[in-house]
């Protein structure tokens, strides 16, 4: 009954709600079984043939699409097949250079900064329009080239993407320094400016939305950027820099490289004429980026790192409703996110029972075709992904957790896995303590709130944490004593433009979203005028 309530309120909500959750439950009723896992039947069908041609395949810079200087290319991926989608122009080092010139020069030289923070704003809400026009087909190519729900990334992340692009239009023209109340005969101002050229490199995991959560800010702001997409994914971002060019970003402005971590990531990280870095990834991809800008130029860094978040279910708690969400906060997009609740933590009085409805939960989950509407869960992003959670299953399973559900590959092809649930997990087990990204919830046992807090925090991670109850002290005491930067009370994963998000200790540096954001795009500049006329200190 409380699901039901829940769900009549969320499905009339905004696109940063839960809402396609619930949507997908609905929708699944009545479309056909043919693709679906809810038994452990293979997927033998072939899968549905995507309506968009791939057009843009090159490197985008000083906007225009361009071979790579080497002219090598290398193959992006169906993750529902592992056959090859297109051959994307692969950037390496002479691409980020260039790409980098390009974007010192529209910083430099060019009109970014110096055009007036109304104009830049007016072309960030065309950008985010023309987004919103092209919905279907930048679904069908994100689909494609990930794996993800088109439902999920029609419905949910693209009116997510367009809405961070015009929150951070509407910033643009309210970005003003102080005058300071300093000690002396001084008139005090700061002023607010960008940094310069910056650098971003984005994961595959949501392409398109961190692509959005990265240049949103960084544009606003007046700074001009070089991005590099994910190897696994590069089509929804060449498709949006057409985009650019259309809504009349000036060239250079935004530059945008295919090509891998070692060679064209790192070069941007060592570039001496990079100012600034923000990467979204995992932990030890951070800490060699965080290196890199060391040793070469100190530019700053911002980090968005990987995470292991307790999901804690109180012994006052609904305990139907919260299984469904603990279900959603593993599962959802595969399990691939960094914040995914993947150690629920749940009281010992209600520990049997809540064991035996997450069981049936992730039993009725449908797996399948990410194409095909209703389905809640797609292949996972790549063979690499594929074997390494089949791995941390493995090692689950040999540590001596119970597997109440999945533990497998899905059918014969592709990157699909069984939705997989463990019991009597321990803390030092790795399925508790690595994150495994991928489709597998791991349920600890525990007696009493100081206990849950200390073991949440008993990590090097601290990105997120979810809570149930409905005791409101009870919430209090967690959302204090939980070392994280995003804590959901009786909800999960409620992402909205203006909520920052970042991770304590490990999880990262820096906030995204929301005004912290701009925080990172901006250097402050004390302007100190000294006042000749005593009469007017
Ligand atoms: P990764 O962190 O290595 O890759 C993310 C991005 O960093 C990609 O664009 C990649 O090309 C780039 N990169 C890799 N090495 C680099 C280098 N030396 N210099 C500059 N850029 C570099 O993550 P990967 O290998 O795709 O996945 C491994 C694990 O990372 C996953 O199993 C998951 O645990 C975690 N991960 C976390 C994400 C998050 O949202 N925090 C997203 C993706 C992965
Ligand atoms: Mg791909």
């Amino acid at each position: 009954m409380a699901i039901r309530m829940i769900t009549s309120r969320l499905s009339h909500s905004s696109s940063s709600s839960l809402a396609f959750l619930f949507q997908g439950r609905n929708s699944r009723v009545a479309a056909t079984a043919a693709l679906r896992y809810t038994t452990a039947a293979p997927i033998a069908q072939d899968p549905i043939k995507p309506s968009v041609n791939v057009e843009y395949t090159k490197l985008f810079i000083n906007g225009q699409f361009v071979d790579s200087t080497s002219g090598k290319t290398f193959p992006t991926l169906d993750p529902r097949t592992g056959e090859v989608i297109a051959h994307v122009d692969e950037g390496d080092v002479e691409d980020i250079n260039r790409a980098v010139v390009a974007a010192r020069n529209a910083f430099d030289e060019g009109p970014w900064p110096k055009m007036s923070a109304y104009e830049r704003s007016k072309v960030l809400f065309r950008i985010a329009d023309l987004i919103e026009k092209h919905n279907d087909e930048i679904a069908t190519l994100e689909t494609w080239d990930s794996g993800k729900l088109y439902q999920q990334v029609a419905t949910i992340e693209i009116p997510m993407i367009v809405r961070i692009l015009r929150y951070y239009a509407g910033w643009a023209d309210k970005i003003h320094g102080l005058t300071v109340p300093a000690d002396g005969p001084y008139h005090v101002q700061t002023l607010h400016e960008p940094i310069g050229v910056v650098g971003q490199i984005i994961p595959w995991n949501f392409p398109l939305l961190m692509f959005a959560w990265k240049i949103g800010p960084a544009l606003a702001c007046g700074n001009t950027v070089v991005l590099k997409t994910a190897e696994q994914t590069p089509l929804s971002a060449l498709y949006v820099s057409k985009l650019l060019q259309e809504a009349g970003l000036p060239e250079g402005v935004v530059n945008v490289i295919s090509g891998f971590g070692p060679t064209a990531g790192a070069a941007l990280c060592s570039h001496m004429d990079v100012d600034k870095l923000a990467f979204t990834g995992s932990t030890d991809t951070g800490k060699t980026i965080m290196s890199l800008a060391a040793n070469s130029n100190l530019k700053p860094v911002t980090l968005e790192l990987g995470g292991k978040s307790p999901f804690i279910v109180c012994e006052d708690a609904d305990v139907d409703q919260a299984v469904e969400f603990a279900h959603f906060a593993l599962f959802f997009n595969q399990g691939q996110c960094c914040c995914a609740g993947s150690r629920t933590y749940v009281h010992e009085s209600i520990y049997d029972e809540f064991v035996e409805k997450a069981k049936a939960r992730a039993l009725k989950r449908t797996v399948g075709d990410p194409f095909e509407s209703g389905n809640e869960q797609g292949p996972q992003i790549s063979s690499e992904q594929f074997e390494k959670v089949l791995k941390y299953i493995r090692s689950g399973v040999e540590s001596g957790a119970t597997l109440e559900t999945g533990g497998d590959r899905l059918g014969t092809r592709g990157y699909y896995i069984k939705p997989t649930v463990f019991s009597n997990v321990k803390d030092d087990m790795l399925i508790a303590t690595d994150e495994i990204f991928g489709p597998v919830q791991s349920i600890l046992k525990f007696k009493d709130h100081d206990e849950v807090i200390r073991r949440a925090n008993a990590t090097k991670y601290g990105l997120a944490a979810g809570v149930f109850t409905k005791n409101i002290d009870t919430a209090n005491t967690f959302m204090r004593a939980l070392r994280v930067g995003t804590i959901w009370i009786n909800c999960f994963d409620i992402f909205d433009a203006a909520i920052p998000f970042g991770g304590y200790k490990m999880s990262g540096q820096g906030r995204e979203k929301g005004e912290y954001s701009l925080k990172q795009y901006l250097q402050v500049k004390a302007v100190v005028t000294s006042l000749k006329n005593p009469a007017w200190l």
